[in-house]
């Protein structure tokens, strides 16, 4: 599959200069086609967005490195010329959450959260992960093939994960992850009212019949901690609760699923992992550059006037930091376009960083691992039931992804 198999940017009005933003997509695993005419044109970019608002996109990986942690960018999305790039984000405007916060409101949430995510919790979970990944690849073969590695496999897998996280009851599960799959699969944001409500509803009494002593997964030990003491509302951990699932489900399913494709469309790559286990943690980094599935995340408004290579952009300026397009800048990463499992992708922004990156890296790092050695190891059959590009790729404002990988074995 080409890079060229995709309309370029749509030059506004004839003028070779402007440019739109979110770009359409066309390969599931290649970032837009347009972000090439980005990049030369860099390393500023004004956009154009879908309800005209304007926006400054920056191209250069060191640019992006420095503006992330700038305390003049803000991720406050209710902020006049924050870049809503989708009218989705509009309405998920009044639901705040931690990515949604800056400064000491965002510092002191994340803080209630990192004992569930420090690399010794991760590793203690490392059996877990094994055992519940184990038993979504033997539902797998218990199926007939083909089957959708989506919807048959990785979502499964991925919210299986969170739940156990959360310290979701094994008995609640099939109820909980039927609505977290209605909610992640809904066309728009009346559809998710409905499983989103159910689920709020749900984590709102689980909550409450939690205390002190409880146990220690994450809910417990939040419910018993800051909220016992009256640091945090009952319902600001629902919402912590709602917002983990949410963030956490989607991106491990599509990274499991267009991870696994990208491989099987790389058969030597795929050959060098498969006989050389050790390379795994190596080849997920380069998937997780290479894909760059949370290339939307970056987005910030200025609180302040900021100089970037001779202009000044003022405070309320809209700033779009494209992850993928930032994660195959070739003057970071040599002939970025070839997927190369031997390559040390450092500093990728597959993650995002700075104040916001993500909290949960160490754990989808491992689920991953877990997961593609797994499927390697048991499926050694694992074959791709329809071409790549005959599959629906995701919206452009949305992950990277497509709505379903049908496989065969
Ligand atoms: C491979 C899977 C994942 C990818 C690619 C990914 C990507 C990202 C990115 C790019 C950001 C930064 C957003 C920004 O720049 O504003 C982020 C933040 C975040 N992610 Fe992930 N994520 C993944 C898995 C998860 C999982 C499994 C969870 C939870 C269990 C999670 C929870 C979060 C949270 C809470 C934040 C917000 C951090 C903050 O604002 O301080 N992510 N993620």
């Amino acid at each position: 599959m080409t890079e060229t198999g995709t309309t370029a940017v749509p030059p506004t009005d004839g003028d070779p200069t402007a440019f739109t933003f979110p770009q359409q997509r066309g390969c599931p695993y290649r970032p837009p086609a347009g972000y090439s005419a980005l990049r030369e044109h860099g390393p500023l970019a004004e956009v154009t967005l879908y309800d005209g608002q304007t926006a400054w996109l920056v191209t250069r990986h060191a640019d992006a490195r420095r503006l992330l942690t700038d305390h003049r960018l803000s991720s406050e999305r209710s902020s006049d010329g924050f870049p809503i790039i989708t009218p989705r984000l509009l309405t998920a405007r009044g639901f705040r959450t931690l990515v949604t916060m800056d400064g000491e409101e965002h510092s002191s949430y994340r803080r209630m959260l990192i004992p569930d995510f420090t690399a010794k919790r991760t590793k203690a979970m490392r059996p877990d992960v094994e055992r519940i990944v184990d038993e979504c690849v033997d539902g797998l073969l218990a199926a007939t093939p083909p089957a959708d590695l989506i919807r048959d496999f990785a979502s499964e897998l991925s919210a299986r994960v969170i739940f156990h996280l959360l310290g979701v009851p094994t008995e609640d599960q099939a109820g909980f992850q039927e609505r977290s799959i209605r909610l992640l699969s809904a066309a728009d944001s009346a559809e998710a009212e409905g499983p989103l409500a159910e689920l709020v509803d749900y984590l709102d009494r689980l909550v409450a019949s939690r205390g002190p002593d409880h146990g220690t997964w994450l809910l417990d030990r939040i419910a018993g901690d800051e909220v016992a003491k009256g640091e945090l509302g009952h319902g600001d951990l629902v919402r912590m609760a709602v917002q983990l699932l949410v963030t956490g489900q989607g991106t491990t399913a599509q990274m499991v699923a267009l991870g696994m494709a990208t491989l099987l469309e790389h058969p030597d790559q795929l050959e060098l992992v498969r006989t050389e286990p050790d390379r795994i943690p190596a080849a997920v980094d380069e998937l997780l550059r290479y894909l760059s599935i949370a290339d939307m995340a970056g987005l910030r408004v200025l609180t302040e006037d900021v100089e970037l290579h001779g202009r000044v952009l003022p405070a309320g300026t809209g700033v779009i930091l494209p992850y993928a397009l930032l994660n195959h800048d070739p003057d970071v990463y040599p002939d970025p376009a070839r997927f190369d499992v031997t390559r040390t992708p450092e500093q990728h922004f597959a993650f995002g960083f700075g104040a916001h990156n993500c909290l949960a890296q160490g754990l989808a790092r491992m689920e991953l691992e877990v997961t593609f050695a797994a499927l390697l190891r048991r499926v050694p059959g694992l074959r791709l039931a329809t071409p790549l590009d005959e599959l629906r790729v995701r919206e452009p404002a949305d992950m990277q992804g497509v709505y379903e990988l049908p496989v065969t074995w």
